[in-house]
């Protein structure tokens, strides 16, 4: 290993109009080592490797590749010098085939220009597979059909394919199972050994430690250190990253659980959900665990109105109810902050306000049904801060925000709603330690209020840590309810790989 890095960023400074996003920052990177960078939401993680990677003008430093000034004036050029990020929301062209989507924009030809070698291509693709282990994914099969890990596998390969030295990959295991995550993990470390480096960005505390050989943390724009991830604690990491100490992980509260608010009985929508039936009370919080695929997003789905039922009711206070639309859902009080934020959640090109506001006008209307400007700014600021939403302003378009903020947007939206009924889909994906101490709080917080809760998780530690209730899905079919006094790691995962009490 030559002792020049394989990358030095230096002195990088980034400001978007309103934002210093990056002040000062310092990477360096060796050969052959995963570099893990940490921070909290809105730190400037992404925005550091995009300026890296030639997305953004850096307004101020200089990056060194391999002991020369690398030229991030065009994308392509920094993918050509064997850099390659794989981003935190996969945007692949999903009506492409795989074997298409890896050769894209220089295809072999038979005769230049004219004639595409569609048998090379495939029979690159299988090569290109085969020595990078990869068994399980066609080359002719459509992008769209994939799963979010096997589209990262397909990225990985094709970042190979470019002869990539180092792969940024920004939080790829947020929308992964265990299982594709120890995958990724494996070939990580092969392709380490053949020297590739990796930077890896993460809010998952024990992946961290378990991948990285190294670790930079951001603070708000500010380069704070890097420490051999040998030698640095967990306690300290966080310390470090959130500049104060984070005692409570599941602060959670006792509330009064009283009366039954939602039954759901007999739920089915063919080929996907089988006989649900459930209640939660007011004041409870219901967990949903499963893996991924389980079904648990579908059930909320149906509940608000987003999917249709074959068979199956609701009630809501006893009274049975009829959900064709979120309208309806609305109306009933109901909430849903999905998992999805790109494309069911955010209004991408609008303001953060308006995202904010967006189910709540009737708040802030006048008794003409006219929207008062000057309260709708007062509603917004109080959110903004209620939530410690990272934001220059209301008027920011909320696609500019981190990740993790546009996350605290949805939930400032729906929690303004002042719902009797709220759905959470995997609500602390993407989000900072310390934030995720916040939204946990404001969850038992809302249940001691007397809403109805109900949680889906993949993290095991969070669906224990909050639910008073946990029901297993597997397959589209509830396989298992779990009281909070019983449940611990093993049973949830009994469950969740299909295995009912009937079968013990
Ligand atoms: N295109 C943009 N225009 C304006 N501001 C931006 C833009 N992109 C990023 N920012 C701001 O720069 C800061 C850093 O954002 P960045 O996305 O890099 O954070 P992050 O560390 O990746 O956070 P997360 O963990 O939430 O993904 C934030 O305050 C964000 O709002
Ligand atoms: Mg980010």
């Amino acid at each position: 290993m030559s002792n020049t890095p394989l990358l030095k960023m230096e002195h990088i400074r980034k400001v978007f109009p309103g934002v210093v996003a990056l002040d000062d920052v310092s990477l360096t990177i060796r050969e052959g080592t995963v570099h893990a960078l940490m921070g909290e939401n809105g730190a400037g993680k992404s925005t550091l490797m995009k300026i890296l990677t030639g997305v953004y003008a850096r307004t101020e430093g200089t990056i060194l590749w391999q002991g020369k000034e690398l030229d991030t004036s065009s994308i392509t050029n920094v993918l050509e010098s064997g850099i390659t990020m794989i981003f935190q929301e996969l945007n692949p062209i999903r009506t492409m085939k795989v074997c298409e989507n890896i050769y894209v924009g220089r295809e072999p030809y038979k005769i230049r220009g004219i004639l595409l070698d569609r048998k090379k291509i495939v029979e690159d693709t299988r090569a290109l597979f085969e020595d990078l282990g990869i068994t399980d994914i066609d080359p002719n099969e459509m992008v769209g059909n994939l799963t979010v890990a096997k589209m990262q596998m397909v990225e990985i390969a094709k970042a190979i394919s470019y002869n990539a030295k180092l792969i940024i990959m920004d939080e790829p295991t947020s929308a992964i199972s265990e299982k594709e995550c120890q995958h990724l993990f494996r070939m990580v470390n092969n392709l380490k050994q053949r020297g590739i480096a990796f930077i890896f960005i993460t809010h998952k505390m024990d992946e961290v430690f378990q991948i990285s050989d190294e670790i930079t943390i951001m603070r708000d724009g500010t380069y704070v250190g890097t420490y051999d991830a040998g030698k640095i604690t967990h306690d300290e990491l966080v310390r470090l990253m959130v500049g104060r100490e984070i005692t409570e992980m599941f602060p959670k509260e006792e509330a009064k659980i009283t009366d039954v608010k939602l039954e759901v009985s007999g739920l089915t929508v063919p080929g996907l959900l089988e006989d649900i039936s459930f209640q939660v009370h007011k004041g409870e919080i219901l967990g949903f665990a499963g893996l991924m695929g389980a079904g648990r997003t579908e059930v909320m789905e149906a509940l608000f109105g987003i999917r249709k039922i074959s068979s199956g009711t609701i009630k809501i206070d006893g009274k049975e109810v009829q959900i064709h639309s979120p309208k309806d859902a609305i109306k009933y009080k109901i909430a849903f902050l999905t998992e999805d934020r790109r494309t069911t959640g955010c209004f991408l090109p609008l303001s953060v306000r308006d995202n904010i506001m967006v189910c709540s006008y009737d708040q802030v209307s006048n008794g003409m049904k006219k929207i008062s400007i000057g309260k709708e700014k007062k509603v917004c600021k109080e959110q903004i801060e209620r939530y410690a939403i990272k934001t220059p302003g209301q008027d920011q378009i909320i696609g500019n925000l981190s990740g993790g903020n546009q996350q605290k947007v949805l939930i400032a939206r729906w929690l303004l709603t002042q719902p009797d009924i709220i759905i959470l889909d995997e609500p602390t994906r993407g989000i900072d330690v310390g934030s995720k101490s916040e939204i946990h709080k404001m969850i038992s917080r809302l249940a001691g209020q007397g809403v109805a809760v109900i949680m889906i998780s993949s993290e095991l530690p969070e669906v224990l840590g909050m639910s008073d209730r946990i029901m297993v899905m597997y397959e589209g079919k509830i396989t298992g309810e779990v009281l909070r006094e019983e449940a611990n790691q093993e049973v949830i995962m009994r469950y969740a790989s299909g295995i009912t009490d009937e079968a013990v």
